[in-house]
Formats: C-alpha cells, sequence, structure tokens
C-alpha cells in the first residue's frame, strides 16, 4: 500500500518545528495588527495549511481572502509571467494587507502579486512566507514575516506539493531526485518535465 511519505528522503522541517514557529508569527502578527483589522490574502494552493494553522494563532480580529494564479514557464526556467486565475472578493483599497506564501522561490509570484496587490491602494502590504529559498532568488522580496530559511532543495508537505500531490504531509520534506527529476547532474535527461504552465502555491 503507498504512504503518503513514500519518496521523502529528509525531514527538513519538523511537525513540532512548524507548530513552534507558527505560534511565534502569530505573536508577532498580532501585535503589529492589534486593532488594525488585517486582511489576510493567501495565495492558494500552498498557503492552505500554513494559514490555517496562523489565523488560529494571531489574537486580533481578521479577515480571509485567498488568490490563485499561474505562472508561465517550469520550475527549472521560470518566465516571470503569470496570471491570475481566482481573484480576491474583497477591495483592498485602504486596507492593512498581509500576503501568506507558503514559500518564495525565485520571487516571480510574490513580485507579480505584490505589484499588482499594490495597484489596487492597500493602506499597507506585507509578506508572510512560511519558506524563504534565498539561492534562487531573482526578483527582491521584502519578507516582513518568515517561518524557516531552507536550503536549495525541492521540498514538500504542509501545503507544498509536487505535482498537487504530497500537500498532507504534516512537516516539510524533501522529495527524492528521482521523482522530481531535479537532479542537477540529470537536469537534461528529464528536460521534456520542462512544459507549460506551473501552478504557484
Ligand atoms: P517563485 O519561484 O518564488 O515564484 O515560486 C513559485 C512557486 O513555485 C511557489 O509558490 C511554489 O508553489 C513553487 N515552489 C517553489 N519552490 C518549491 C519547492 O521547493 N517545493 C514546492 N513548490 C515550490
Ligand atoms: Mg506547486
Amino acid at each position: 500500500m503507498n504512504s503518503k511519505a513514500d519518496n521523502i528522503v529528509e525531514i527538513l522541517v519538523t511537525q513540532e518545528a512548524i507548530e513552534q514557529r507558527v505560534a511565534e508569527l502569530g505573536g508577532e502578527i498580532t501585535a503589529a495588527y492589534r486593532d488594525r483589522l488585517p486582511l489576510l490574502v493567501g495565495v492558494l494552493k500552498g498557503c492552505t495549511l500554513f494559514m490555517s494553522d496562523l489565523v488560529k494563532l494571531i489574537d486580533t480580529p481578521l479577515e480571509m481572502d485567498f488568490i490563485s494564479l499561474v505562472s508561465y514557464g517550469s520550475m527549472t526556467r521560470p518566465s516571470g509571467a503569470a496570471r491570475i486565475t481566482k481573484d480576491l472578493d474583497c477591495v483592498i483599497e485602504g486596507r492593512d494587507v498581509l500576503l501568506v506564501e507558503g514559500i518564495i522561490d525565485t520571487g516571480m509570484t510574490a513580485g507579480y502579486l505584490l505589484r499588482n496587490l499594490e495597484a489596487r491602494q492597500p493602506r499597507s502590504i506585507r509578506v508572510c512566507t512560511l519558506l524563504d529559498k534565498p539561492a534562487r532568488r531573482i526578483v527582491k522580496i521584502p519578507i516582513a514575516y518568515r517561518g524557516f530559511e531552507i536550503p536549495d532543495r525541492f521540498v514538500v508537505g504542509y501545503g507544498l506539493d509536487f505535482r498537487q500531490i504530497y500537500r498532507n504531509l504534516p512537516y516539510i520534506g524533501v522529495l527524492s531526485d528521482k521523482i522530481t527529476g531535479l537532479d542537477r547532474n540529470a537536469a537534461t535527461r528529464h528536460s521534456h518535465r520542462d512544459s507549460g504552465l506551473t501552478r504557484p502555491g
């Protein structure tokens, strides 16, 4: 029988470490946004587990909304172009917005979203990400709340997927190169995977 942990070669961030860090972030966000009725904007789908745990640990009234987009290009060759496939339900003009991401890698997705959302004239906008993978950063992103900085490995779990699978792991794990085909030395052999759309989140 298959297990949800099949092909996980290493646990990078344990469930306990996530719980502790999310509680700390919740405390910081509570202090910063007290009495401001912040709007937390989750970037689907990678934000889902993080955001649902985080909001429970924020002790001030808040609202939640979600946005979804597709990026053009691939994991190994991101293009920077993106399109919103599910926009926010609410108007953010004059609001204190906190963008909640599962992971920031090249920064292209967050960069696109920040430009798009800033044009709607929120009162403030900040970024909160569970994971920060700075090694591949192309677009500089100001990160106000960061869970963990991680090395340049392809990770899954706690909302993050590989081809839509593995989101339901309660920890952040490293997926075998055999599965991702992202083994740098074998990159050319797997270049057929580099096609079309990647869905952030
Ligand atoms: P960006 O490169 O910062 O634009 O990130 C684009 C998207 O790629 C993220 O929102 C994630 O959905 C996905 N991504 C980047 N690195 C990883 C990873 O290690 N595991 C799973 N998804 C990732
Ligand atoms: Mg994904």
